[in-house]
Formats: C-alpha cells, structure tokens, sequence
C-alpha cells in the first residue's frame, strides 16, 4: 500500500523540541517573523543566524521519539513516503529512507543568491561565512513569503496515496496545509493530534486524539496486521 505522512512539530514534540504556536506566537522567545523571514534576514542577520545555530545544537542533542521509529518500521511492509515541515533529521535518524523536507533542512545552507544548490552544514554559520558562489551563507530553510520550491512535487505524490497521516500539525501555514485535500476522496486521511486541529471538511478523515508516541505507534500496528 502506498502511504503518505504529513509531519509537523508535533512529531517531534515528545522529543523536547518545542512546537511553534501556542506560544503567544512566540519561538524561542523570538517573534517568528524577526528570525523566518527576509525582512527579519535584512533587519538583523547576525540574530537569524544565531538563532538558527542554537536550534541546530539543541535538534543535534534530541532523539528521535517513538512516532519517528514506528514510521520507520511501516516501510518494512509499505511504500512510506513522509513529507515534513520539520528542519530536523529526526525522521531519517530513526530510518526512515523516503523523506521530503518542505520547509528546508537545519542541517544544510545555502548562499543568499542561489536556493538550488545547497550544502552540509554539520556546525554554525556566521556572518563571512560565504559559498562557493563568494555571497553569505545561510540556513537552507524556507521562510515565511519565500516559494515552497518542492510543493509541486508535494502535490503530485498526494494523488496516490491510497492511506495519509497526518501527525502533529495545526494546518494553519500554507501552502503546506493545502496538501492534505490533494488526496483522493478513497484514501483514508488519520489526524494524530492532541487537539483535533480546526480543518476543512473531507471524506474519508478519521481522528485520534493522541500524541505522536501513543497514537502513530497504535495506527502502525494496524497498519502492519
Ligand atoms: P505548529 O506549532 O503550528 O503545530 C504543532 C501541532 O502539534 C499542534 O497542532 C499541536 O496540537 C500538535 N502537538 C503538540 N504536541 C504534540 C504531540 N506530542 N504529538 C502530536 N502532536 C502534537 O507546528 P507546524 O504545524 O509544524 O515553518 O507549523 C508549520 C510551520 O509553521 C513550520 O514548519 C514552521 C512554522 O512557522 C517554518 O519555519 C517555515
């Protein structure tokens, strides 16, 4: 059977990487537009960058929880391709082979010209730190009012899901969120949240109120009968 996961932080809250609403719209006590965004970028790069150094040491620290196991674990009997939001590795750390990272990876950089190619980033980035290009580096992330440059590709691989998790995420950022009703109305659409996340109506959707440890681990057990 072919499954398509849809993964935001959620997923890797049980991990103790915080999510982002909830949070008087606050990040890191940071508001979201001053560090993800390329106004905040222009106004203070040295703070985007710090912050995003300090994300890549706390998300090097963390595991991966026992929803990004259980996901891993499905591909021993299914295609499992998992979309995220997240910049973690935390999905490919647990194993799993087929991930798509839709808002950019901590763990890479890019020049501030160029969004096509990008490179390994293991530690930080400062200001003078510069590509081969010879601009400033900076973190291959998608920022709010950026292009979701995989989003087509995204979109394309929704329409043969025969089964969609959807683990984790408020689906309030879009394109993102669009994602979900790309799916054919035969597909079976399972939300795994804590707090059933407000959506538009679809056939097919089936809820479980649980975290990501508890609940994914349930669905992949069925899953795997
Ligand atoms: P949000 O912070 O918006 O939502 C997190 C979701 O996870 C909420 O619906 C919570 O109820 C749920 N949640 C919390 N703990 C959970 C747990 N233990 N198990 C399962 N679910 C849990 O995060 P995203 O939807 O990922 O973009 O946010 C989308 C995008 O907005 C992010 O990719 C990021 C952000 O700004 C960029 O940085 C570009």
């Amino acid at each position: 059977m072919e499954i398509i996961v849809l993964t935001g932080a959620g997923v890797s809250a049980e991990s103790g990487i915080p999510t982002f609403r909830g949070n008087n719209g606050l990040w890191e006590n940071h508001r979201i537009e001053d560090v993800a965004s390329p106004e905040g970028w222009e106004r203070n790069p040295q703070l985007v960058l710090q912050f995003y150094n300090e994300r890549r040491k706390k998300i090097a620290e963390a595991q991966p929880n026992a929803a990004h196991y259980a996901l891993a674990e499905l591909e021993k009997k299914h295609t499992v391709k998992i979309i995220t939001q997240n910049i973690d590795d935390l999905h490919e750390r647990a194993g799993s082979k087929n991930v798509m990272h839709l808002h950019g990876e901590i763990f890479k950089s890019r020049s501030i010209k160029n969004e096509t190619v990008n490179y390994d980033c293991p530690g930080d980035i400062n200001i003078g730190d510069i590509a081969p290009d010879g601009f400033q580096l900076r973190p291959h992330i998608v920022w709010f009012g950026e292009m979701v440059p995989m989003m087509e590709t995204a979109t394309h691989m929704m329409h043969t899901a025969e089964i969609v998790l959807v683990i984790g995420t408020s689906m309030v950022v879009y394109p993102a969120a669009s994602l979900l009703y790309f799916a054919t109305p035969f597909s079976t659409k399972y939300i795994i949240n804590p707090e059933i996340p407000e959506m538009q109506k679809t056939k097919n959707l089936i809820f479980i109120q649980k975290n990501a440890g508890e609940g994914v681990k349930e669905i992949v057990e069925r899953l795997m009968e």
